[in-house]
């Protein structure tokens, strides 16, 4: 089923604005948050159809601990029952959902709910749901570094596995990042080398299936080249 998943695309979503958005509205951050829950649910529910297989969204990154700690006990606890509350809902439409990054430094409520979501929906192959939490893709590269370095016979197949911990994985097809922020912020540099971007001033909050259905008519219209040439038709010639 895996290997169907990854003949699709991946698209890795860095998820921001949250904060922005309420302010402006003059609502507590935590409302953006709450709010930025309900993108990732129309998110989650819109990939299958358009197209994606992979889907690593960037929840909180390792760098995110050094936000006020109020707000960080409250990101902890909306993700966790964003997770006790979807595993039926996420079960039922055939979403496997992991987490990548660090587990020790989560609150136990939070590791637990993780472990009950990725049991519960291990079967899923309509889509596979990444949730990136206290993840930094630095230290991902370094973990996978001081484990390879044992290891004599190192391909790049292989470090990507000890970077992401999946046996076949896609590489990123396509980074979006929301709020008008144009950087990357630590999430997934390995995976995303020839990634294409996409950067919108939409506010997480507001995202939609329409939104990430332009996201994804802008990559299509994309040439990805991988450092070899526009395929023309005189160089066909030539091949054939
Ligand atoms: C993204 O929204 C969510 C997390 C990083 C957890 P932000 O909280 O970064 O929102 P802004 O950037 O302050 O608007
Ligand atoms: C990146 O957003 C992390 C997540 C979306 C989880 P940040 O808001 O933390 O990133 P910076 O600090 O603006 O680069
Ligand atoms: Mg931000």
């Amino acid at each position: 089923m895996q290997s169907t998943l990854s003949s699709k695309l991946h698209i890795g979503i860095i998820m921001d604005g949250n904060g922005r958005w309420a302010s402006r509205r003059k609502l507590s951050r935590l409302r953006g948050h709450e709010a930025g829950v309900e993108a990732i649910r129309r998110v989650v529910e819109a990939a299958p159809q358009q197209g994606v297989g992979t889907l690593t969204l960037y929840a909180f990154s390792s760098d995110n601990w050094r936000r006020p700690k109020a707000e960080v006990s409250a990101l902890m606890a909306l993700l966790r029952s964003y997770l006790a509350n979807e595993i039926e809902s996420l079960r039922r439409n055939g979403v496997r959902l992991t987490v990548i990054g660090r587990r020790d430094r989560l609150p136990d409520g939070l590791a637990a709910a993780i472990e009950d979501a990725e049991i519960a929906t291990k079967s899923g192959h309509r889509l596979h749901l990444r949730v990136a939490i206290d993840y930094s893709a630095r230290d991902a590269i370094l973990r996978a570094a001081t484990q390879a370095s044992q290891l004599t016979d190192l391909t790049r197949e292989r470090f990507a596995e000890l970077i992401t911990g999946e046996a076949e994985f896609r590489d990123v097809d396509l980074v979006i990042r929301t709020s008008g922020e144009k950087r990357l912020s630590d999430f997934l540099l390995w995976e995303s080398a020839y990634a294409e971007l996409h950067f919108t001033e939409r506010m997480w909050p507001e995202f939609d299936a329409e939104d990430l259905a332009e996201a994804l008519r802008s990559y299509h219209l994309r040439e990805r080249r991988f450092g070899g040439l526009q395929a023309a038709p005189s160089e066909l010639a030539l091949t054939s």
